[in-house]
């Protein structure tokens, strides 16, 4: 007895010991990039003969479903400045810019017979000045803004819209493929689906839940898939890309350790992102089990004749299985999860969260961002990128998103905490066996954060939104970001000595939230 309780504590050193190192190294080949999309930042919403998108229409509906009425006409004006912004990502050292390209910038109708010149000349200039900076281009061709004229004849939820995208797509690659060989075809399908026809937080705010996120996410799992396909058979040879797909997840974790709550946090993975992942990665394909059981069962006791799932045939099912050649995981949160008998009557029927049948809940004492949905729980991110190594076979993962929002200032110590944490768990989990490759910070500079409009600051850079010029200014954590690319290592004790108290405090501004405490698994 008394030798293994030495060996235990052996054990526990050594694991304490391991997991307090203080500065930890980056695997051979790793990325460091940031993030930002086209709507968020570039403004010029009207110019040379762009069309107009989803977001465009919402952001001038009266009354403003904008949280400060504010629109992305203008923006952080990149449209205009995209060489300061090329600068920017010379200073902090990145290997590559993540940026979506405007669907209706290119095709002003969303269809492919019109293309706007002048559209392509801007992403040209901006590829162009990335690559003659050894910046590798990495393309988002969906962020959310839909041209308006395929709203109007349904959006995601018309079938037809595969074969638009498929079109749009094409386009893309003729006119970009030569230099760029990253894409990812669509950003965040949940958030696509759920809630811009699910719900009213995201345009075009359909708010049908139970019916329209399902016929969306069949729609847009096709949509993904054939452009993959066409990349494979038509331009793949020539390119010689990589093509993958960005899913937004949330770490789940019971409330409690009643067989219910470990039921219900499972439910909520499946339903929140393996509802896309599942279809793309597992070997089996399809939709979830759990997700196709719960609508089924439920569609029957209210009556309907079919699932309000839509189903997948099996050619479908092979169409979109494998079509990936990573997983691009946008990840920031996690929450607490359970079921019980105030689950009756919580939700609307149909819907969505009825469906799935759980109740996430926040945890009071993790520390809380800016955004209301977000807080810090890095042992969160560590058991999601486990759990996709897992599910998935160790696919490789590139985290294409991840970040903490401020109310702004340049003082910005709680978001270098996160980062520090974050890239902390990420390291656990290569220890672990994952295989990531590669990070990106969201964002590199302050911009529109959708119906929260201007109120939330998840910038690297801070954005003077009021000054002509759009004045970018980098706070603490870019430095912090800067030096953990620079030296491939992540050192949590480093302070840079070119930020100074009095670059901090020009901008008037210093944080209200004082730094997270270190993390350790
Ligand atoms: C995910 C989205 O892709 C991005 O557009 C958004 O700004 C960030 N999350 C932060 O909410």
């Amino acid at each position: 007895m008394a030798r293994l309780l030495v060996i235990g504590f052996l054990i526990c050193l050594s694991a304490g010991v391991w997991s307090k190192r203080k500065v930890r190294s980056f695997p051979e080949g790793f990325q460091f990039g940031a993030s930002t999309a086209a709507y968020q930042i570039e403004g010029g919403w009207y110019e040379d003969g762009k069309g107009l998108s989803i977001w465009d229409i919402a952001t001038h509906t009266v009354p403003s479903p904008i949280k400060d009425q504010s629109t992305g006409d203008v923006a952080a004006d990149s449209y205009h400045l995209y060489q300061r912004d090329v600068e920017m990502m010379n200073e902090i050292g990145l290997d590559f810019y993540r940026f979506s390209i405007s669907w209706p910038r290119v095709l002003p109708n969303g269809f492919s017979d019109r293309v706007n010149q002048a559209g392509v000349d801007y992403y040209n200039n901006l590829i162009n000045e990335l690559l003659k900076n050894n910046i590798t281009p990495f393309v988002t061709m969906y962020h959310w803004d839909l041209p308006q004229n395929l709203q109007r004849l349904g959006g995601w939820t018309n079938p037809l819209v595969v074969d638009w995208f498929v079109d749009y797509a094409r386009v893309l690659f003729d006119k970009f493929g030569d230099r760029v060989r990253s894409w990812i075809t669509i950003n965040e399908p949940k958030q696509i689906c759920f809630e811009g026809y699910g719900s009213d937080s995201k345009a075009p705010f359909l708010n049908m839940t139970g019916i329209a996120e399902y016929l969306c996410a069949k729609n847009v799992l096709l949509a993904h898939a054939k452009v993959y396909r066409l990349y494979d058979e038509e331009y793949r040879k020539l390119q010689n890309g990589t093509i993958g797909i960005s899913i937004s997840c949330t770490w789940y974790e019971p409330a409690s350790d009643t067989l219910d709550d470990h039921q219900a946090a499972l439910d909520a993975r499946q339903f929140d992102w393996g509802q896309y992942a599942h279809p793309i990665f597992s070997r089996a394909g399809d939709f979830p089990t759990e997700v196709k059981k719960n609508v089924a069962l439920k569609s029957a006791e209210q009556g309907y004749r079919k699932s309000r799932l839509p189903e997948l045939s099996a050619a479908e099912v092979a169409l979109i299985r494998g079509t990936s050649d990573f997983f691009g995981l946008n990840t920031y949160t996690s929450k607490l999860t359970y079921r019980d008998a105030s689950l009756e009557g919580m939700y609307a029927v149909p819907s969505y969260n009825d469906d799935m049948g759980a109740v996430m809940i926040k945890d009071p004492s993790w520390p809380q961002a800016q955004s209301s949905w977000l807080q810090e729980v890095p042992w969160g991110f560590f058991k999601l990128l486990v759990e996709i190594k897992n599910l998935y076979d160790n696919p490789p993962v590139l985290v294409t998103e991840n970040g903490w929002s401020t109310a702004g200032g340049l003082l910005d110590d709680d978001r270098i905490g996160y980062y520090r944490n974050y890239l902390n768990a990420l390291l656990d989990a290569v220890d672990e066996g994952c295989d990531v490759k590669a990070y990106t910070a969201w964002s590199l500079m302050d911009n529109f954060e959708w119906k929260n409009g201007y109120t939330e600051k998840f910038g690297l850079y801070e954005v003077d939104f009021n000054s002509p010029d759009h004045t970018r200014t980098p706070r603490k954590s870019a430095y912090i970001y800067r030096e953990v690319i620079r030296s491939r290592q992540l050192d949590i004790n480093y302070e840079p000595e070119d930020f100074t108290a009095e670059s901090a405090n020009s901008s008037g501004e210093t944080e209200k939230n004082s730094s997270s405490n270190y993390y350790y698994k």
